[in-house]
Formats: structure tokens, sequence, C-alpha cells
């Protein structure tokens, strides 16, 4: 009888991946078999993400186990693809509403609006992919921030065309002390956060504005200046995850976790420059690609996954056609999703064929992505997003990854 027991409990009934359904939870633990090992990949229960489905097809794995006694729950889950209801995602005309409308707005840092203070824009949430109007302000009729606002769920954001506006509040702070003296680093950080954010959506916009290029570089100078100051400012220059994803804040915490590592082992202060620049801009050639597979949550055809494969290419073609990008910086764009062992894109480069830049950038980019959230896929926690990076010894410079554990250790 034992035995029998032990033979239902093997995981030994394979499941080919892309059979695994996006956006719902797996009934049953998933297991792999490796060098002849079988091991737990996942716990029943875990949502199947985008993220996690891409982390399989980088390492190959087209391929999972389940014990025999799972097989009915199989059978169940794969019945669901059929009978599932259209989520609001294959919804072709919400979806695409939603998408543009994403581009419209401009997502704020609610830990910026400082109750008692009064704006003159409007606020909305976007929350469950739709957009609400919750304060309607205007120069003429002010609204005082209050608990209830900040309160909203969902990310809280502005139309673009009031990000002039929200500057000017920003500004306001800063001159009025809408902190209290000691928050004034965090507010000075957290400004130095949000300018970033606003110049390099607009660059994401307009990715060939020389203008904005020009800026790019002292975004970097001010973040480096700031941890140079305070090594822990790294956190507060760190956009708290929001609700959606949104490339302009992803680009940024990657250069931010980039300059802090740059400093951690101790770079040159213009090395640090050139290294921030090319992390801020790594994922520039997204610009290049449409707003509806960016957003896309479905599973990716294999051209749509090309397509966004090619944002590394793009992207060193746009920053080609700008001047004054130093060479070394573009190692950040072209190398960040490249992985130790030659298992990357877009060159399967490996070892010491990945330059430092590029070996960095790849490390800030894989943290960020785990922790961020998206429609359908919570944020992994910081602890378990470093421990999943810290396992994927094959993909990370080791030596690199040590000391970005150290950095970013204290991050609740
Ligand atoms: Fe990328
Ligand atoms: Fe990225």
């Amino acid at each position: 009888m034992a035995t029998r027991y032990r033979e239902i409990d093997e995981p030994d009934t394979p499941v080919r991946v892309d059979k695994l359904i996006v956006g719902m939870r797996l009934p049953f633990d998933v297991f792999i078999k490796d060098k002849g090992l079988t091991k737990q990949l996942f716990s029943k229960g875990m949502l199947y993400t985008n993220i996690t489905r891409d982390l399989l097809k980088e390492r190959g794995i087209s391929e999972i186990y389940i014990k025999i006694k799972d097989v009915p729950l199989l059978d169940h889950y794969l019945s669901q693809t059929k009978t599932q209801k259209t989520s609001f995602y294959d919804d072709p005309v919400l979806f695409k509403e939603y998408s543009y409308n994403k581009e419209q707005y401009y997502q704020i840092d609610r830990t910026l609006l400082t109750p008692e203070t009064t704006i003159n824009f409007n606020l909305f949430t976007l929350d469950k992919l739709v957009f609400t109007l919750i304060v309607e302000a205007a120069e003429s009729s002010p609204v005082k921030i209050d608990e209830n606002i900040l309160a909203a769920s969902g990310d809280i954001v502005i139309k673009k065309s009031d990000v002039p506006l929200y500057y000017a509040y920003l500004d306001s702070l800063l001159k009025t002390g809408g902190a209290s003296k000691q928050d004034l680093p965090k507010l000075k950080a957290a400004i130095i956060r949000e300018n970033s954010k606003i110049i390099i959506k607009d660059l994401l916009d307009n990715p060939r504005s020389g203008e904005k290029i020009k800026e790019v570089r002292s975004l970097v100078d001010n973040a480096i200046d700031c941890i140079l100051e305070n090594r822990d400012a790294v956190y507060d220059l760190l956009s708290l995850r929001g609700y959606d994803y949104y490339t302009y804040t992803h680009s940024v915490n990657v250069a931010i976790m980039s300059i802090g590592l740059g400093i951690a082992i101790e770079l040159k202060k213009d090395d640090v420059e050139k290294l921030g620049i090319g992390a801020m801009l790594h994922d520039i050639g997204k610009s290049t690609i449409s707003y509806e597979i960016l957003n896309k949550q479905g599973r990716l055809d294999d051209i749509e996954y090309k397509i966004i494969r090619n944002h590394v290419i793009e992207g060193e073609k746009i920053l080609r056609t700008h001047k004054n990008i130093p060479e070394e910086s573009f190692a950040a764009v072209l190398q960040h999703h490249e992985k130790l062992a030659g298992k990357g894109y877009p060159f399967q480069l490996s070892g010491n064929d990945i330059k430092l830049f590029g070996r960095i950038t790849a490390i800030a980019d894989c943290y960020d992505a785990l922790t961020t959230s998206r429609p359908y896929k919570p944020p992994f926690t910081p602890f378990y997003a470093l421990s999943v990076v810290a396992k994927e010894t094959g993909d990370y410079d080791p030596e690199l990854l040590k000391v970005f554990i150290k950095m970013l250790g204290k991050i609740k």
C-alpha cells in the first residue's frame, strides 16, 4: 500500500508550459526536472502570470510536472480555458480604451499629496483598469488635500496636460516646507524621483527629442548627489509599488538601483553617471511598441514576443540618433536582457562578454519587474524578489548580486 501512495504522489505527469493559463491560480503543485532531480517550482494556489511564464520561457522550461493524483484538477483547470468568461482584457474595445487612456495620464506619487495643502488640478484614480475623477479642482477653485483623497484605492493619476501644475505644486511644497524639517531630505528625494519620471515619460512619448535627452544627464547627476550625500536615499528615490505598470517608473527605479549599485562598488563618479544615463534609457526602445502589446495581459503570440524583445535593438537605434550619449552607456541598453549563462537576448552573450553596465542593469531590471504589480499580478515582496533574483545564480553576476542584496536588504 505504502508504495502505491508514493506512486500517486510522484510528480510524474508532464504538462506543457504553454497550456498554463495566465491570470489563473494553479490548483496543483508544480515541479520541474533538472539534471535528474525533481524540484518543486510553484505551490498550489499561486497566480500564474505573464512574468512567471516569461521566466519559464527564459529558462528554457517547456514542460512542468504534476502529481498523478492532481490529474483530475488539471482536467478541470484546462476545461476552464474554453468556458472561462472573457475578461476585461479580452474585450478588444475596452482594452484599447484603457491602453489609450493610460498614455494620456501620468501617475503621481500620493505620498507627496500633503494634507492641508491645496491643489489646482484634477485627480483621478486608475483602479481595475477604470479611470475615475475623484477631485475636481482648478486655479479658480482649489481643493484641500484630505485623508479621504489619500485613501482612494488604485493609483492616483493626473491628466498629462496638468503636469506643469503638478510641478508647481511640488515646488510650493519645497518652498513652504510642506513637510517638517526632518522630512526635507525625503521630500527632496521624492521630488528628484518625480521630476525624473515626468521627463522619462516625455522622452518615451517623444524618444527623438534632443531637448529631453539633454535633461537625462542632470536627472542622473541629481540622483548621484543625493545618494552620495546619504546612501539610504536609494530607498527614498525608489517609487513605491503601484497598482499598474508604467515604463517610466520602471526606468527611473532601474536607474536609481543601478546608480546605487555603481556607488556601492565604488565606481568613479564619471562612470556612475554613464551607467545612470544608460539605465535611465534602457527601455527607450519600448516607445516603438504599440500600447496594446505593451499592456497585453494574455498570452503573447510569437510575433508579439519578438516585437517586445526587439525593444533592445530599437532602443539602441533611437539613442544612436542622439549625440552626447556616452558610448559606455549603450551596454546598459543593449545588454540588460543578457544572462550570464548565455540564455538571454538579443545576442546570447555570456560571462564577461556582458559588460559591467549590462550586468548591473540586468539585476536591477529583473528585481524591479518582480516587485512591480500588474493588473492580475500582485507584486512580489522585496524580500521574496531578492530571493528569486539570488537563486538565478546562472543568470546574474554573483559578486554584484551580493552587493545588490546588501544594498536593498533593508527594504521591507
Ligand atoms: Fe528591457
Ligand atoms: Fe526594463
